[in-house]
């Protein structure tokens, strides 16, 4: 946290006409400035500046506020990053009150800065970003540095006075702070938007089998929602309109040594919907370039499906079998010829379902509409009817067959809604764990839609796996009371028996060990919709 004192006294150096001078040309009358307002596009000015209230107001659109507003607003900042790229403008020092992320990064940046030293020394390290194609000034750009062995970490952790405990938090030691994390490896710092750096991965020069490992997730970092290159491309993305997804690292540095700057990469995750807030504020197009491969194929399709159906306009870059955005570059190809050719979300996303089947068999058409349909089901009501059209022209059918009936709550939220519930409970049992015993009870894994994974994880108490700490550490999951756990449980679990009734009705069991199954399930339902928890045996 930023002190409250601390943000005062930049308030009072901060002058608004400057701060708002840099960004757009103002033009003094009177006591006030005038400019073309850069929040709508206008062509007579009716946007102002008063120097005396320190206030900016648009009577075109009617945007206004200070100058830290502005620039939260033109910058897409949050708050704490508009105050500190604000003082960084004034080259002023913010203070942190002790729980603060400064001390942490602080830490991160003098690793930092010993592991760029370490690059320059070893000759290895340096040759090998050469021959990747890496020039200078790009190294130099995204503070690329080289982790020597374990021993030499140490040396260094001890002779600057870093904290174990810190390092440990931090990410840059294992949990046990017995090994650093990143061993013989280039580095590659992660930055917060605001050009922070909060974690760190590392790619291996040896030949060792993880080619590349990142930072877990921190109380700074969470890999799900971050994207690695943002502080570089904010800028650039915000005014072109135009935001380009790869998969790794060194495709975002090559995009940008080759003046693509608007590239920005997920780390070593799918796009997930954590990620989209980011890029909703970034209001652009976005243009997904991902490995040629299967893979890179899969991960396009799946992320299409997740921007389409949120309303992002976009589409994906295929490029020659095998390569990658890094590689191209590298090959001395002009890119602008393959983003041209981007294939629209909704095209991608139908003919690439579709491709998985031979369709002139009746039985394999008859299983693309309906994964197609399954797709539909989950489309805000909006874009659905855009989607059948274009669908059932691809696979030349009657629209009608594409269509689906809506209930009230569309599966979306539902499932969302499921989403929430079961992560809730994993983080209450991970902040609870006293209470597992009881609840491994009631509770068997197979009752997770979306979390069964974590929820095992939870239970063999692996609690500092990655995946485990993706919901730990999300701010919209809350940790709840016994009586909510209890109540979110029995959600669960009536669906859940209910479910199992229904395939055992359609079962071919012997009638009386049908009758007995039933019976016991029946009454469990019951008892759980009188709000008793009951306990789960796999014998039905
Ligand atoms: P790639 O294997 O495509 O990376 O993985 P790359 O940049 O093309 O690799 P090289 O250096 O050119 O050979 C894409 C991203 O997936 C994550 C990393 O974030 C990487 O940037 N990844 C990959 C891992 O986390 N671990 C791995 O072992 C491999
Ligand atoms: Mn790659």
């Amino acid at each position: 946290m930023i002190k409250p004192e601390s943000i005062e006294n930049l308030k009072s150096i901060v002058d608004i006409v400057d701060v708002v001078g840099n960004y757009v040309q103002l033009k003094k009358q009177g006591s006030n400035y005038t400019a073309l307002c850069p929040f709508h596009s206008e062509k007579t000015p009716s946007f102002i500046v008063s120097p005396a209230k320190q206030i900016y107001h648009c009577f075109g659109c009617g945007a206004s506020g200070d100058a830290i507003k502005f620039v939260m607003d033109i910058e897409k900042l949050s708050y704490p990053e508009a105050l500190e790229k604000l003082a960084s403008m004034y080259n002023f020092k913010l203070e942190y009150s002790k729980s603060s992320s400064f001390v942490r990064t602080d830490v991160l940046e003098k690793v930092n800065s010993f592991y760029i030293q370490e690059l320059y020394k070893n000759k290895t390290a340096y040759e090998y970003l050469k021959t990747r194609g890496i020039k200078d000034s790009t190294i130099e750009k995204f503070a690329l540095g080289y982790a020597p062995d374990s021993k030499k970490q140490f040396q260094f952790f001890k002779n600057a006075n870093l904290n174990i405990k810190e390092l440990k938090d931090l990410g840059v030691l294992s949990e046990n702070g017995e090994y650093p994390r990143l061993i013989e490896r280039i580095t590659f710092p992660i930055f917060s938007p605001s050009g922070k750096i909060i974690a760190m991965g590392g790619r291996t020069i040896s030949n060792h089998p993880a080619k590349y490992i990142n930072f877990t997730n921190t109380k700074i970092f969470n890999k799900s929602k971050t994207f690695y290159g943002l502080n570089f491309s904010r800028e650039h993305i915000l005014r072109k309109k135009q935001a380009i997804i790869v998969e790794g690292y060194m495709d975002v540095i090559m995009l940008h040594q080759a003046g693509y700057n608007t590239a920005i990469a997920t780390l070593g995750t799918a796009l997930t919907q954590e990620h989209l807030p980011q890029l909703q504020k970034l209001s652009s197009k976005i243009l997904l370039s991902y490995d040629s491969d299967n893979a890179g194929i899969n991960a396009a399709l799946k992320a299409s499906k997740l921007l389409f159906k949120n309303f992002f306009e976009g589409g994906v870059i295929l490029f020659p079998q095998g390569l990658d955005p890094a590689d191209v570059v590298k090959n001395g190809d002009d890119l602008n010829i393959y983003f041209e050719k981007a294939i629209p979300f909704l095209d991608f996303i139908i003919s690439y379902t579709i491709q998985k089947y031979d369709i002139k068999n009746p039985v394999q058409k008859k299983a693309a509409v309906d994964e197609l349909k399954e797709y539909i089901f989950t489309l805000p009501e909006i874009i659905r009817e855009s989607f059948i059209i274009k669908a059932s022209q691809f696979l030349q059918i009657n629209p009608k067959l594409l269509s689906v009936r809506s209930s009230g709550q569309s599966v979306s939220s539902q499932n969302k809604r499921i989403e929430v519930a079961e992560a809730s409970i994993i983080k209450t049992l991970y902040e609870n764990p006293h209470i597992m015993d009881e609840i491994v009870e009631y509770l068997s894994t197979d009752v997770f839609k979306t979390h069964q994974k974590e929820l095992k994880l939870v239970y063999e108490e692996k609690f500092d796996d990655p995946e485990l700490l993706d919901i730990v550490l999300r701010e919209d999951i809350l940790c709840l009371d016994m009586e909510a756990l209890k109540k979110q449980i029995i959600k669960l679990l009536i669906p859940y028996y209910q479910n199992k009734i229904l395939k055992l009705k359609t079962s071919n069991l012997p009638t009386d060990e049908k009758m007995h199954k039933l019976k016991i399930l029946n009454y469990k339902v019951l008892q759980l919709k009188k709000g008793e928890l009951v306990e789960s045996d796999s014998t039905v």
